[in-house]
């Protein structure tokens, strides 16, 4: 483990991730009542350095989820830390719109009428961690611009390259990105190629129970400010880069479950398993299979184990594979049609898949 001048390495293994992941949630929960899978999602994504795009309709706490995790590592859009002469700030929230500019995003050279020189302007992206909200209503080139940031973990303005992740100073970089999957007019939907940097797409419907309307309402009874400024810091944010680490080093992949996530991930390909050309038009790429045992390895280790499971894998398919296959529209048509029949015919593709893996069909 990397020791940096100005840093102490806090020392982990597998029970202390439980206990702080565990820790996280709780004060998660304090401002965001129910999504309990989603929330895991979330944090394991985070600790296998992987991207999130999080889809849903308006006002059910994407934005406050997003702001409590932040909160939870101490950042926030006021905290800066300084790396190599690069300001990064804790949290920044970039709201989407037609007329940003990728220049809006990144940064750009600014000419200083007092010194007469140009000077760097660093943009949003320079966080660890990114909102960016609502993506699809920017235009396709600023859109590129987020995505390869995104892909790269670096950006370059006037000719010089930054870096958004600093690993051994304990800078990690994660962007969360929002969209509404229903509003059409005046949107750019993100090109399939590109919705693969996203490591998962998480969907996130309306409260599950009469019971978590409730509680939010009780939530809120009493106050006026938001519950999210109740969230107290779990772990200083170098915490996350080590135990990045930890994870991909010490969690173990055993020739079983890399077996069932090959055949799984062959499985959703119509040229190679005829039949599940009923559900998909498109299957997943290797990049899915890398992503899907990434995250299953940050389940595990969120569990308090060193090996993945199964278990770990069915979690983790559907949030990495929903966005990377191409429903077949025929099927889809035929079942009416529209954003939900296109997830419940890309859900059941996917346990067909799984049960492919498994042996049986
Ligand atoms: N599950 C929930 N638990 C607690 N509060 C909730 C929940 N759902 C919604 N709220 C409250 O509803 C309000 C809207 O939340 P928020 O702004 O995070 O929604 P959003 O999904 O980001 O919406 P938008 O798409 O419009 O940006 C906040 O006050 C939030 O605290
Ligand atoms: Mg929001």
């Amino acid at each position: 483990m990397r020791r940096g001048a100005s840093l102490t390495t806090p020392r982990i293994d597998i029970d202390s991730i439980r206990g702080v992941v565990q820790e996280i949630h709780k004060q998660l929960d304090r401002a965001v009542v129910g999504y309990e899978v989603e929330k895991r999602i979330i944090l394991a994504s985070l600790l296998a350095n992987g991207h999130i795009l999080l889809e849903g309709v308006p006002g059910i706490a994407k934005t406050t989820l997003v702001k409590a995790l932040a909160r939870t590592l101490g950042l926030s859009e006021k905290s800066v830390v300084e790396i190599n002469g690069v300001p990064y700030k804790g949290f920044s929230r970039i709201q989407l719109t037609p007329d940003l500019m990728p220049s809006d995003i990144v940064g750009s050279l600014v000419f200083n009428m007092t010194s007469r020189e140009f000077e760097v302007r660093f943009g949003p992206v320079f966080a660890y961690i990114v909102l960016a909200d609502e993506i699809n209503r920017a235009v396709p080139r600023t859109q590129s611009a987020l995505l390869q940031a995104m892909q790269e973990r670096e950006v370059t303005i006037g000719g010089t390259t930054y870096p958004l992740e600093v690993r051994d100073k304990g800078k990690f970089f994660f962007v969360l990105a929002t969209q509404n999957p229903i509003e059409q007019e005046g949107t750019y939907p993100l090109p399939e190629a590109q919705l693969d940097r996203f490591m998962v797409r998480i969907i996130m419907g309306y409260p599950k129970s009469l019971e978590e309307e409730r509680r939010i309402l009780e939530l809120h009874m009493t106050r006026f400010t938001e519950p999210i400024e109740d969230i107290e810091k779990v772990v200083d944010p170098v915490w996350v880069v080590v135990t990045q680490e930890y994870i991909a080093k010490n969690v173990k992949v055993d020739s079983y479950v890399i077996n069932y996530i090959v055949s799984l991930i062959r499985a959703t390909r119509p040229e190679i398993f005829e039949s599940i050309s009923r559900y998909f038009e498109l299957g997943s790429s290797p990049r899915a299979s890398i992503a899907l045992m990434r995250l299953a390895k940050a389940l595990a280790a969120i569990r308090g184990s060193e090996a993945v499971a199964i278990e770990d894998i069915d979690t983790a398919v559907f949030y990495v594979l929903n966005h990377r296959v191409l429903p077949n529209l025929e099927t889809v048509m035929e079942l009416g049609g529209g954003f939900k029949v296109r997830i419940a015919v890309i859900s059941e593709g996917l346990e067909m898949a799984k049960k492919v893996a498994r042996g049986g069909r």
